[in-house]
């Protein structure tokens, strides 16, 4: 029997939609069928890349019923009402990290999705990276000993890439903290696959015409006693990917170019640098489909110590460095560039096959707990016990 196919709409074509359509279009039972957008040039663009039909706001596309799931990918603030909204329609839902900027907005999204039955997946993140989900299996195999102790240090230019106003305003969502640090964050929970019982965490805010934090180092615990150590920088110095074999996030061979995202910011306006940003996303540019990457997709330095081994990421799969030497565990390329095939995997298998999603909701919400608790612990210079808030 042919398998069901899933009719998805995008809300919000932005830089995040970008990077996920390509993973999006090559699933091979889902059709990119509608999309929201308040720019008429990224809905100008979608009906002539994609033929599908626009509307101008996420509440508008939830109403479509030619639709059965949605891709939330607007700015953190609006993912409340979008998946509210498109709960409200029975819609099936993606919905873009941060889940929300609170617990209690994650709590009115499960309550939600609950209520109408759909399928809640949160992500794209790293820690649906094939090098981490394969480093979890090692782990969870026990070939290495207990797992101990985890290190990620990301050196990035993300401060520095064009922003919307909110994006530079810690007080709504901006900075580091809810946008870049859940990588981390849901890395090392995929890797320990447990609760956290603390976190203590320093910020900085370095640049004060970008007045948000912009770097941060943190030490989590989890229930297990595994330590994770996080470090972030977005201040376009020194760039991790030097120390990750000179590949891309996103899986891409990269050519060194530090400073080079603040030498082409420039000094301008915030109405400026929004339109920037949107002209170098999918309004500016669209999307190229059917890439193959040249690498695995990777979030900064990463090691995870088990008694009796480290294990890191390889430009192509995974190093294991036992008692007696190393080895690569090889990992297959994805289906497109960026490969995010795992997130809407994970969200058709929800729908189509009743699995239930390992990013649900309660799993989105633990993260956002945890951003929430290190931005405190940051603030207040102290630990933070998590024990109980988490959900997982
Ligand atoms: N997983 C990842 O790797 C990744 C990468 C980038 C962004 N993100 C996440 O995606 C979200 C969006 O970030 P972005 O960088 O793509 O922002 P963006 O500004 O590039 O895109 C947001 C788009 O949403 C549109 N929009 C805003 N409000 C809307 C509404 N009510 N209805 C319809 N469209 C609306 C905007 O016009 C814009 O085109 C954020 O939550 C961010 O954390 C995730």
């Amino acid at each position: 029997m042919a398998e069901r196919r899933l009719r998805l709409g995008v809300a919000g074509l932005g830089r995040a939609a970008s990077s996920m359509l390509p993973s999006l279009a090559a699933h091979p039972h889902v059709d990119i069928v509608a999309a929201a957008d308040q720019l008429p040039l990224a809905r100008a663009r979608f009906e002539a890349d994609f033929g599908g039909r626009t509307w101008e706001s996420a509440e508008a596309l939830a109403g479509d019923p030619g639709i059965d799931a949605i891709y939330v990918a607007t700015p953190h603030q609006c993912h409340v009402s979008d998946v509210v909204a498109a709960a409200a329609h029975g819609k099936h839902v993606l919905v873009e990290k941060p889940m929300a900027l609170s617990v209690e907005e994650c709590a009115a999204m499960t309550d939600a999705a609950r209520a109408s039955g759909i399928a809640l997946v949160v992500g794209h993140t790293h820690a649906f990276d094939p090098v981490v989900r394969t480093m979890r299996d090692v782990i969870a195999s026990g070939e290495l000993g207990a797992l101990r102790m985890i290190v990620n240090v990301a050196y990035t230019d993300f401060l520095y890439r064009p922003r919307r106003p909110e994006e530079l305003d810690s007080a709504r969502g901006g900075g580091i903290m809810y946008n870049q640090v859940p990588h981390q964050i849901e890395i090392v929970r995929a890797l320990d696959g447990g609760p956290l019982r603390s976190v203590r965490a320093a910020s900085g805010v370095w640049d004060r015409n970008r007045p948000t934090e912009g770097a941060m180092t943190a030490l989590l615990e989890f229930a297990s006693g595994v330590a994770a150590s996080l470090t972030y920088s977005g201040y376009d110095h020194f760039d991790s990917d030097e120390l990750a074999f000179w590949i891309a996030e996103s899986g891409a061979d990269k050519s060194p170019a530090h400073g080079a995202a603040r030498r082409a910011l420039g000094a301008r306006s915030a109405g400026d640098e929004a339109r920037m940003k949107a002209e170098s996303a999918f309004a500016g540019r669209g999307v190229r489909l059917a890439e193959t990457p040249a690498h695995q997709p990777h979030f900064g330095m990463l090691i995870a110590s088990c008694e009796r081994g480290d294990l890191r990421p390889s430009a192509d799969g995974v190093l294991v460095y036992g008692d007696d030497g190393v080895r690569e565990i090889p990992l297959p390329r994805g289906r497109t560039f960026p490969n995010k095939d795992g997130v809407i995997d994970e969200l058709y298998d929800a729908v189509v096959r009743g699995i239930a999603p390992l990013h649900d909701a309660a799993w989105g919400t633990a993260t956002v707990a945890a951003a929430l608790a290190l931005v405190q612990s940051a603030r207040e210079r102290r630990e933070i016990m998590l024990e109980g808030a988490d959900v997982r």
